[in-house]
């Protein structure tokens, strides 16, 4: 077929969390450069039924850059070789025709395996539960959200940060498996604002003493994090994230 691509994948196989994983080698046909990372994959997995063997284990939910459930290492990259996109926006005119793609899951301590190339990570939930919300009465009492008049520069940026979907790719891209991006983000999105502002030394301090618990790394500002995310979220949440923390312990 004219434009296609053969490729020859290297797929990180693992049976469950306490296995030994490994790379399996599988070839694919006919790929159009059209098609989405995923959509590639499908290929793959319908080859391997068809061939009477497991197909590949992977997350994909919305398939449009919103649930960041596809979260995939691909040739040393969070999430390939484009920017500010996920796996699934991710398309194969990136790669050429007889090209060996890597795929591997997001490594980090906090984020095991679960099969081949899904990984847990309800670690960011248990963050997210630990603060991640701000307490309304929503009895019918709440007020319209526009009566609160806010500066557009603290929206906009408030925003920003709530476009994280929880990826993981700043863990996965971290040296040492740091998810201050992530925390940064939702701590900046609600400290940004003023519905946010009442809770916000206990959200701070709960957050971050969940991230601890849960065995990710201190951040040493290289930046990667910054550089990988899809949804090109800024360095400057962990600074304000910092700023926030230290606010708190002031206050005690
Ligand atoms: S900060 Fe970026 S890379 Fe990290 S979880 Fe959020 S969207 Fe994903
Ligand atoms: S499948 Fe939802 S972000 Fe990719």
């Amino acid at each position: 077929m004219e434009n296609t691509m053969t490729l020859t994948l290297k797929v990180w196989r693992q049976n469950g969390p306490a296995e030994t994983g490994r790379f399996e080698t599988y070839e694919v046909n006919e790929i159009s450069p059209d098609m989405s990372f995923l959509e590639m994959f499908d290929v793959l997995n319908e080859n391997l039924i068809n061939d009477g063997e497991e197909p590949v284990e992977i997350a994909s939910d919305c398939r449009e850059g919103i649930c960041g459930s596809c979260s995939l290492f691909i040739n040393g990259q969070a999430h390939g070789p484009d920017r500010l996109v996920t796996t699934c926006q991710l398309h194969m005119r990136k790669f050429k025709d007889g090209d060996t793609i890597y795929i591997e899951p997001f490594r980090a301590k906090a984020f095991p395996v679960i099969k081949d190339l899904v990984v847990d990570r309800s670690a960011f939930d248990r963050i997210q539960h630990a603060g991640g919300y701000i307490s309304v009465n929503t009895s019918g009492n709440t007020q319209d959200a526009n009566s609160i008049p806010i500066n557009k520069d603290d929206a906009d940026s408030a925003f920003d940060a709530a476009t994280c979907i929880g990826c993981g790719a700043c863990v996965a891209t971290c040296k040492n498996s740091s998810a201050m991006l992530f925390v940064g983000a939702k701590v900046s999105q609600y400290s940004l604002l003023p519905q946010g502002k009442t809770e916000a030394s206990r959200r701070v301090v709960n957050m971050v003493n969940q991230m601890d618990l849960e065995g990710f790394g201190n951040c040493s500002n290289t930046g990667a994090c910054e550089v990988e995310c899809p949804k090109g979220i800024s360095l400057d949440n962990i600074a304000r994230m910092n700023r926030e923390l230290l606010k708190a312990s002031v206050k005690k």
